[in-house]
Parts: structure tokens; sequence; C-alpha cells
């Protein structure tokens, strides 16, 4: 069992403010704060984020404290993302850290936040190894290959826009709000995926790159509109299906390929994009179509949340490691 059985997880590398208590390998709570006041801006705006941050960080905690009826005092460490992330989101949490391991005299663990979305897959499942590992969010587009734990090699990755940047930037086109990517999945629950076409973009092996389908339906949007003023609205569906379903089908393309390659025990689906319903079922048809066993987190554990930072923390101190209070938060 770990030395350290209980431990608090914070996260606030982006717009979410969460706070998690991790106890002997279970989560009793995971309270995360969003910031609404972004939706106004259609995207992040940093100088905001931190403001929100400073005044959720304390309320977010003392809420996930209270939900667990755990003490500071019953704490064993602080686990806490110390980047890749905003800088000034990330020195709300880092610091609120750093005091709370101060003053309880607890180590403190810093958690690099992709390998927290990895971590995520662990909350709920025994893993089998070589696990295959898609991590899709806001900021990456990544196919990992996963030894065992943490141990993990980018065999892929996005070489411009991050898969959740595709989805964002497509809602922005067609006037939905921040984040787009749910809205974009609302919409094309009830459209047809066939109703237009977009590309894929060519890229050698493993990577990614979704800078092109987003530009080609900037063009087909305008042309369309010259044609009828009326095409976005009375299309909505059409095209958040269409945009969606070759967004999945690029992604699936590259997992399909790096199966052939590594030829992994399993699958995980990670990252904020991992929500997306129309990716979830066809991963999972994928996995299932070549015999994989398949792992995608439950909605609470994929987008932004401190479940999957205290899981990481706890699984780095098992192996010896901690992070002196001098550590310094980092942006990428
Ligand atoms: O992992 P995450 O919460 O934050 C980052 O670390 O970036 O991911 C946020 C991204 C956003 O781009 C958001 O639009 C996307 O995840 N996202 C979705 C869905 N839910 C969240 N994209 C597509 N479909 C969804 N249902
Ligand atoms: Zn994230």
């Amino acid at each position: 069992m770990n030395r350290y059985s209980t431990i608090l997880g914070i996260e606030s590398s982006c717009d979410d403010t969460s706070a998690s208590i991790w106890k002997e390998g279970k989560i009793l709570a995971n309270e995360t704060a969003c910031q609404p006041v972004h939706e106004a801006w259609g995207g992040v705006v940093p100088e905001l984020a931190s403001r929100a941050h400073q005044s959720h960080i304390i309320p977010v905690i003392q809420s996930a404290l209270n939900k667990a009826q755990i003490r500071l005092e019953d704490l064993d460490a602080i686990a806490c993302t110390q980047g890749p992330g905003l800088m000034g989101s990330l020195m709300v949490g880092w610091n609120t850290a750093k005091g709370l391991s101060l003053a309880l005299n607890k180590p403190l663990i810093g958690v690099h936040h992709l390998q927290a979305h990895v971590s995520a897959l662990y909350l709920e499942h025994e893993v089998r190894f070589p696990l295959l590992t898609l991590l899709v969010s806001g900021g990456h587009t990544q196919l990992l290959l996963i030894t065992e734990g943490l141990n993990m090699e980018i065999i892929g990755q996005s070489q411009d826009d991050a898969a959740g940047e595709a989805f964002d930037k497509a809602a922005k086109l067609l006037g939905l709000g921040y984040p787009g990517g749910p809205h974009v999945d609302r919409w094309a629950g009830s459209g047809n995926p066939q109703a237009f076409e977009f590309p894929d973009s060519q890229t050698p092996d493993l990577d990614f790159s979704f800078s092109g389908i987003k530009t080609s339906l900037l063009y087909f949007l305008r042309k369309q509109q010259e044609q009828d003023p009326q095409f976005m609205e009375s299309r909505m569906a059409d095209i958040c299906a269409s945009y969606q379903f070759q967004v999945v089908s690029s992604l699936l393309k590259r997992v399909n390929k790096a199966i052939r390659l590594h030829k992994p025990a399993s699958l995980g689906l990670v990252g904020g994009v991992s929500a997306n319903s129309e990716l979830r079922r066809r991963f999972s048809e994928l996995a299932t179509s070549e015999g994989l066993e398949v792992y995608i987190p439950s909605f609470g554990y994929c987008t932004d949340n401190a479940a999957m930072i205290a899981q990481a923390g706890a699984m780095l101190l098992e192996k010896g490691e901690q992070t002196p209070l001098s550590a310094l938060p980092f942006a990428r």
C-alpha cells in the first residue's frame, strides 16, 4: 500500500479550479469551479483566469475536504499541477499547494498535466500493458505508448492545432459558445455526418494536423453564405455532424496505424475531447474490432480535474519522488 494514504490534488492550469481528495486509491471528492467569464470572449483570457482562480481556490479546497470529511491535518501529501499551462493560472494552484505543504509539513509533489490526463485511466481501471493512448485536449493531441504506469513515449502528435482547438475554432466560426467542443457535439447529434465533406490532412508517420480542416470550414461557410445567407442557421446540425465526423476520422486513422505498428494490449482515450460522444463510440468500436481492451474515463475525469492530479501524485510519491518547495511552475 502507498505510504501516502491521503492526498490532496490541486489543478489550476487553465480555466478550471479543481481540488480532490484521494484516499487509498479511491476518490472521496473531486470539486471543480468553472469560469463562465470567458464565454463572452470566445476563449480563455489569461488575466481573467488567474483572477477567477484566486477567488475559487480556497472555497474549492474547503468544499473537497468537507465532502470527503477529511481535515487538513489528515493529509499525507499535496499534489499539484506544475505545468504545462497558463503561467498566471498555474501560480495560483502552485503557491497554494506550497503554502499548505509548508504549513502542514507534508511533502509536495508537482505533476505534469499530460501525465495526469493519462493517470485518469488508472482511477477506474486495472490496465493491461502495453497501452496505446490517444490524448486529446484543448492544447495537445498525442499518441502515447505506455509500457507501465507513467512510463510513456510520444509516438505521434499534432504539428499545429490540437483536436480541442479544431472543435473550439469551428464553434467560433459557427457562432456557438466557448468551449466549443460540447456545442459541436450536441448539434452533431441531430445532423447527417455525410452531408458535407471536409478534408483530412496529409501528415507523415503518426502525426496529426488540424489547421487545414478549420480553414476549409471557414472557406466552405463563406461560399455557402454568399449563395444563401441563412445557410449556417438552417444547416447547423449537418455542418457540425460532418465536421465532427472528419475530426474523429482523422484521429482514428492514426490510432489504427499505431495499432498495426506497435501491437498494444489495450487502448486508452483521455483529455477533454474524450468527452466527445462520437469519438467515444467509434474509439470503442475500433478497440472491439481489434480485440483490444479499451479504457475511457467517466465524463468527470475527462476534462480538467484534480482527481487525475491526485492519482498521478500518488503514483510519483510511491516511486519515492517529491518536489522541493523552491520549484517553479512551468508554462511549456
Ligand atoms: O483537457 P481539457 O479540459 O483542457 C486542456 O487541458 O486543454 O480539454 C478542453 C478541450 C476543449 O477544447 C473543449 O472544447 C474540448 O476539450 N471538449 C470537447 C468536448 N468536451 C470538451 N470536444 C469535443 N466534444 C466534447 N463533448
Ligand atoms: Zn487538460
